[in-house]
């Protein structure tokens, strides 16, 4: 059974925070953050928006351009790892507001690289005839996990979600391989200590040391990004018997625009073939690639044959890519 894309979506806040606004929060400047990080502003959740408010947006948006009706859905899977609560599900929540009374709804936590996990998930279920229509989603408000004191992470950091429709099918494809990694020994270079069970509310520590907040070791996650997406990119090519210079795209996870460059270096691909939003809107972990994906996808910039990497990486260690034929 072949798989395609069907639809995309995407949905941010309105509310903007730029370089300048956070110069104000924190010692920082518009001029360390744009070298250091190509982030100009990211969108901020408002009160009263959760990140199920933004998936079930962008899910929406994606639904329509597929031409499917939410009851059509046999599964929603949301990569996140800021959902609106520990349990139930945001993807529960998400099947509530869209009325998609007949999926099975979950989520799953692989940090940035969570979209790709799930796309991967969804791949098996419909290759394997045990779905026909799926939808997955990346969506995060990290903004409410963020330690606004932190100048190392704060500057990072954006909201938003985005969605794809997949469909089973027996004549066109679109969606080629997928291919997942994980590395446990690293997982403390990036993580939220608390609301687990290990730091709970009662301990006078986690408040006082701030542990509900992330925490990241920047220079660590950023040779490691470098060295995991490039795997994840070559795993991909060789899967396909495809070379870098057959890679009419490549969308990748949008954490640090040298991250991104140093990645592109390593394949051998050039400017011209790179999407990225990050400087509107941050780092948007599990959110960043199908935004991304959406956004080509509705500017015209997707040709039909385009091929297309896509490669992650986040929190875990984990990683992942996918190749699309468009
Ligand atoms: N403004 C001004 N100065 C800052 C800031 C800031 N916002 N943040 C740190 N600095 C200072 C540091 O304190 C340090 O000062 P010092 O030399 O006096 O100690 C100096 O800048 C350099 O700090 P480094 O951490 O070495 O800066 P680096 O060039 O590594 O850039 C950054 C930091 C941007 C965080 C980089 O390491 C990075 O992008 N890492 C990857 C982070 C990432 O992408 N994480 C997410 C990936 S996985 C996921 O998406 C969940």
């Amino acid at each position: 059974m072949n798989v395609r894309i069907t639809g995309t979506g995407s949905a941010l806040p309105e509310k903007i925070l730029t370089n300048a606004d956070i110069e104000r929060l924190v010692d920082t400047s518009d001029e360390w953050i744009t070298t250091r990080t190509g982030i100009k502003e990211r969108r901020i959740a408002a009160a009263g928006e959760y990140t199920s408010t933004f998936a079930a947006e962008a899910a929406r948006r994606a639904l329509t351009m597929a031409g499917t009706h939410p009851e059509e859905l046999d599964f929603i899977i949301i990569g996140t790892v800021t959902p609106d609560f520990p349990f139930p599900s945001t993807a529960c929540l998400v099947q509530d507001l869209l009325g998609a009374t007949n999926a099975t709804a979950f989520d799953l936590s692989a940090a940035c690289s969570g979209f790709l996990y799930g796309l991967s998930i969804a791949e098996k279920y419909l290759r394997a005839g045990a779905a026909q229509k799926i939808l997955v989603i990346g969506a995060e408000v990290l903004s409410r996990i963020v330690d606004w004191q932190d100048r190392n992470t704060c500057v990072l950091f954006g909201d938003g979600a985005g969605a794809i429709v997949l469909e089973a099918s027996e004549s066109g494809h679109s969606l080629l391989t997928t291919h997942t990694f994980s590395n446990g020994s690293f997982w403390n270079l990036l993580y939220q200590p608390a609301c687990g069970n290990r730091n709970t509310a009662d301990d006078s520590r986690t408040i006082d040391e701030r542990l509900f907040y992330l925490k990241m070791e920047g220079n660590e996650v950023f040779k490691h990004a470098v060295r995991g997406m490039e795997e994840a990119a070559i795993k991909a090519l060789d899967a396909n018997g495809l070379a870098p210079e057959d890679i009419s795209l490549m969308i990748p996870h949008q954490a640090n625009r040298r991250i991104i460059d140093a990645t592109a270096k390593r394949l051998g691909l050039g400017p011209e073939r790179l999407f990225t939003n990050l400087h509107r809107y941050g780092n948007t972990s599990s959110a960043s690639i199908p935004i991304a994906l959406d956004e080509a996808n509705r500017q015209g910039v997707l040709r039909s044959d385009s091929t297309l990497l896509l490669v992650a990486f986040g929190g875990g260690l984990t990683y992942a890519s996918a190749l699309v034929k468009w």
